[in-house]
């Protein structure tokens, strides 16, 4: 059977040294904080729910979902992006609701000609679903590369005139996962220009803007243009990744109708009643600005941790990792398996690409509790 060669010949998940010793310490009764996963474990807020099963009890959903989103959610997202961004959205050409945004994200290039080896960029350190996109759709991809000299940020003016002519989509991620790096207006200012000179979209995935310690991040909605598509989701900011909601903005009104057409026979339709939770999460700031304080105690908490512990962080202001490197360990590795003799069990920086080395991230989206163990732990004399 002629099986996608590219999902064939991937490993789905390499079994590494660290896993297998985390495997073993849990073996031995030895209790491990799983400290990888970017979900947050604090509860949705109360109303969320509340807002499904009132949806739920009001009609029956035996139909399909509107599957571009309802026309009261698309509303509430454009309402939404008014009062954050001081943007006019008309719910009907410039906003797509989508199940989520990895979804959403994973499908976008397929809304692109590939024909004439056109390349999608993304930082040399990423969220692997934009790499594994490309893979899948056999798309050929330029790595741009990240560093502490650059702020873990691609250098715009390194890039190559000729890549700049094969690029037809960029990916850039800010607040940034793995590295918390945030870009500034200036920043997404230059890399919109050199998409209108160059003719290509930036995606900007922007999961983690709203949660920020003191200044709110910019977005690339702030920006005039019809060179940016833009996804934002409610899985962090509302504590909503089990319901599956994010939207797909663009000023771009072709794009949207393209991406619309597209999108028709894939069967990503958010079930309704979930559509009115999300118009619920997206017409309240309140809840958001909770989110914002409680991850501001865990994050002033945590880096304080780490600092005692002789480790140190890379930024760290936004979203809910931490990008930590110490002077001792000179590999994402070595450094990992640190934090696992310390009960504590952490993604190496490698695992986002090469350039993660020697980093590793840490998650702090944990409940209190298990987050007071974390720290405690992390003072802890090592198992061995
Ligand atoms: C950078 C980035 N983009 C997108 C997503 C997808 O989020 P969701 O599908 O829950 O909207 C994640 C999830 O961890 C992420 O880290």
């Amino acid at each position: 059977m002629l099986f996608n060669p590219s999902i064939v010949n991937t490993t789905a998940y390499a079994l590494t040294e660290l896993h297998n010793r985390a495997i073993q310490l849990k073996e031995q009764g030895i209790d491990i904080i799983n400290a990888t996963i970017g979900d947050p474990k604090d509860d949705t807020p109360e109303s969320i729910p509340q807002a499904l099963s009132h949806a739920l009890t009001r009609q029956s959903y035996s139909q399909y979902p509107p599957y571009i989103g309802s026309q009261p959610l698309r509303q509430a997202i454009a309402h939404w992006a008014h009062r954050e961004y001081a943007i006019d959205l008309n719910p009907n050409d410039h906003i797509v609701a989508c199940n989520g945004t990895k979804e959403a994200i994973f499908s976008f290039p397929l809304l692109f000609d590939w024909s004439d080896n056109a390349v999608i960029a993304q930082p040399s350190l990423s969220y692997p679903v934009y790499h594994m996109s490309a893979l899948y759709h056999h798309i050929p991809m330029v790595s741009l590369p990240l560093s502490l000299r650059n702020g873990f940020l691609p250098d715009l003016d390194a890039i190559p005139d000729a890549t700049l002519q094969k690029i037809r989509l960029l990916w850039i991620n800010s607040p940034h996962n793995p590295t918390t790096t945030i870009a500034s207006k200036a920043y997404l200012t230059q890399l919109v220009a050199l998409a209108e000179k160059y003719n290509f979209i930036v995606c900007s995935d922007e999961c983690y803007n709203d949660l920020y310690d003191q200044q709110k991040p910019a977005s690339i909605m702030e920006i005039d243009s019809i060179h940016w598509v833009c996804f934002r989701s409610l899985s962090k900011r509302s504590h909503m990744t089990g319901y599956r909601s994010g939207a797909i903005i663009s000023q771009n009104k072709d794009l949207i109708q393209w991406l619309k057409k597209m999108r028709s026979p894939m069967g990503v339709g958010t079930p309704s009643f979930i559509q009115e939770a999300a118009i619920w999460a997206w017409s309240d700031d309140r809840h958001v600005d909770k989110h914002r304080a409680l991850y501001n105690t865990k994050r002033t908490r945590l880096k304080q941790a780490l600092n005692q512990a002789g480790l140190s962080v890379f930024g760290g202001n936004a979203g809910f990792y931490m990008w930590v490197k110490s002077p001792k360990y000179s590999t994402s590795e070595s450094l990992s398996q640190w934090f696992l003799d310390h009960r504590i069990m952490v993604t190496p920086g490698t695992t986002f690409g090469d350039d993660g080395n020697p980093y590793i991230r840490l998650v702090f989206c944990l409940r209190d509790d298990e987050l007071n163990r974390l720290i405690d732990q992390l003072a802890h004399d090592p198992i061995r």
